[in-house]
């Protein structure tokens, strides 16, 4: 199907001696990446070695700290990371072309944050150019899509993605195989809706802005799959309007799909047609919650409902609606490419796959790293992360955000999967990692993420209204040297109620944070009291 855009690019590749791949995605461009990529290109041309090097803007390339990052790739050798590069090295870098690598610029290839991960998800990001729809294709995309639509059943795509066990990533963990098969099952006329739920509003997360701004077709072609194999013709990525550059990159991504007749009327010559929009949100935490995100797709103010029923069933203007989250469908062009049955091989026996986690805060290398899930903590902080930084002792890390908890150092040893996070009080979530250093005091934590929720709630519900502010009060007289030991039980018994009694996640997850620290780091709150001996006193 796609063998002509295929030849002429492996052509242009190998009429190449160099070619230089500088990331332009929002992290390294935030330290002008796109300056040192417009240098490049000015030097190289200048030098009149156009014909023989190629500049190519590419996606994340995962060392987002040690950016702006460029691999240099020669003709028979090995291919060479320069790292934290500024236009002032550029004439230094093409000057040396040919040569052996500057080694004052080179970031080690064998460095475990390398070697350690593996890629499904992020296979492309940081190698092809996220705004060209051959490169995508040059590296095998839309090849899933193109064998589902020619020998495939629906029923045997919804077949293949239960047979892979891949879970829901935007937090929740819901067989995602279990999901499709329900909205399949929807009997009635009318139309069925897939969304995309780019939202994205944990503090500290950005794997889903990450993947978008690296690889947007492969979200693409995971949803047209996804539509094919519901009986959708109609799909929507809901994003978030504080990501320009990964809304830019899906736009351009739309319409170039469009015009290689992959979107629109009669996919790929097929009798399937599917078109996809994008709706960008106001940055609401709440809007990520998958009700509230229909609400606002319909021009409602995003507010969650009560499920049942659930969006599969009534969805979007009351239709059976497929949601999943930018990662899940990231997933599904290799697990069709590959088949269910290897992708099951990956992974724990109820987390299969990988999972991409956004690594941040006091850690050495922070980026964004995809690992097999069934990892440690310790392995994916010390080894990956390369530990704390400043000869500081590593405390605890922070998982699924807002609605996430703190895990203590003593238990990195803990598998990364979906139970083994939750029997700790923390959650998976979408991927967030935030590592602190014992300079970290886990009521200040505890009281910026309450804070979050607090400001972030619908306000639709007393116990996540009013419970969130109560709580947020009571972590400030702990700050303040004010609370008493009455004041920490009051403090766990206010986050049972607010767990127990909110309307949707957002209210129900907010008191994990206290809760977790509370748990394992009760001697950074007892510090605060004013008269500690009294914790065990009656409180009435
Ligand atoms: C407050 C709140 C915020 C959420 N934010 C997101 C989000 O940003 N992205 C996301 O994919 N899921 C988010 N979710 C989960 C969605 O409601 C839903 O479960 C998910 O999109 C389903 O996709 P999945 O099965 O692929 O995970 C959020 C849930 C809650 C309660
Ligand atoms: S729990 Fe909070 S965010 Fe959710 S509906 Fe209630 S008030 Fe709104
Ligand atoms: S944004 Fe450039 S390496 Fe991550």
């Amino acid at each position: 199907m796609f063998q002509k855009i295929i030849n002429e690019k492996n052509a242009e590749k190998s009429a190449l001696d160099h070619q230089i791949n500088i990331c332009i995605a929002a992290g390294c461009g935030s330290v002008n990446s796109n300056a040192v990529k417009q240098a490049l290109e000015e030097t190289v041309r200048n030098k009149g070695l156009e014909k023989s090097c190629k500049v190519k803007g590419v996606g994340c390339q995962g060392l987002c700290s040690r950016g702006p990052l460029l691999t240099l790739y020669s003709k028979d050798k090995a291919p060479v990371i320069y790292q934290k590069i500024t236009v002032n090295e550029v004439p230094k870098i093409v000057a040396n072309l040919g040569k052996p690598p500057i080694k004052k610029y080179t970031c080690p290839g064998d460095l475990p944050f390398f070697t350690r991960q593996q890629k499904i998800v992020l296979e492309n990001s940081g190698v092809i150019d996220p705004e060209d729809i051959r490169d995508y294709i040059a590296a095998g995309g839309y090849q899933s899509l193109n064998n589902v639509i020619e020998s495939m059943h629906p029923e045997d795509v919804v077949k293949e993605v239960f047979i892979s066990g891949l879970r829901g990533r935007g937090g929740g963990g819901y067989p995602t195989g279990l999901k499709w098969s329900t909205v399949t099952k929807v009997q009635g006329k009318g139309p069925k809706y897939v969304i995309c739920n780019a939202d994205e509003g944990d503090p500290g997360a950005f794997m889903d802005r990450s993947i978008l701004e690296s690889d947007p077709h492969r979200v693409l072609e995971g949803m047209l799959i996804a539509g094919y194999a519901i009986g959708s013709n109609k799909g929507y990525v809901y994003i978030r309007g504080e990501y320009p550059l990964a809304i830019k990159f899906l736009n351009k991504a739309i319409e170039q799909a469009r015009l290689h007749n992959i979107l629109g009327h009669g996919v790929l010559g097929s009798t399937f047609d599917f078109d996809i929009e994008i709706r960008i949100g106001a940055g609401a935490f709440v809007c990520g919650e998958e009700t509230a995100l229909i609400a606002s797709i319909e021009g409602k103010r995003g507010q969650p409902r009560p499920r049942p029923p659930y969006p599969a069933e009534h969805g979007l203007w009351g239709r059976p609606t497929l949601i999943n989250n930018v990662e899940t469908y990231a997933n599904v062009p290799n697990i069709i490419r590959n088949g269910g049955d290897w992708f099951a091989g990956i992974g724990t026996p109820n987390s299969k796959g990988t999972k991409v986690f956004a690594l941040a805060g006091n850690v050495k290398n922070s980026g964004v790293v995809e690992v097999p899930m069934g990892i440690s903590l310790r392995e994916i902080i010390m080894e990956i992360g390369g530990g704390v930084e400043n000869g500081e002792k590593c405390k605890a890390v922070q998982t699924g955000g807002p609605s996430g908890g703190c895990i203590p150092e003593a238990l990195f040893d803990t598998r990364v999967d979906y139970e083994s996070l939750k029997a700790l009080g923390s959650i998976m979530g979408s991927g967030g990692m935030v590592v602190m250093d014992n300079r970290v005091s886990m009521v200040e934590i505890a009281r910026f993420f309450m804070e979050f929720c607090m400001s972030e709630s619908c306000g639709k519900c007393i116990p996540c209204r009013v419970g969130t502010a109560h709580i947020y009060r009571l972590l400030n007289k702990f700050m303040n040297g004010e609370a008493t030991a009455a004041d920490l039980k009051r403090l766990e018994d206010l986050c049972k109620v607010v767990k127990d009694n909110s309307l949707c996640g957002l209210g129900q997850a907010a008191p994990n944070p206290v809760l977790s620290t509370l748990r394992f780091f009760r001697e950074d709150y007892l510090a605060l009291i004013k008269e500690p001996e009294t914790e065990t006193a009656s409180v009435d």
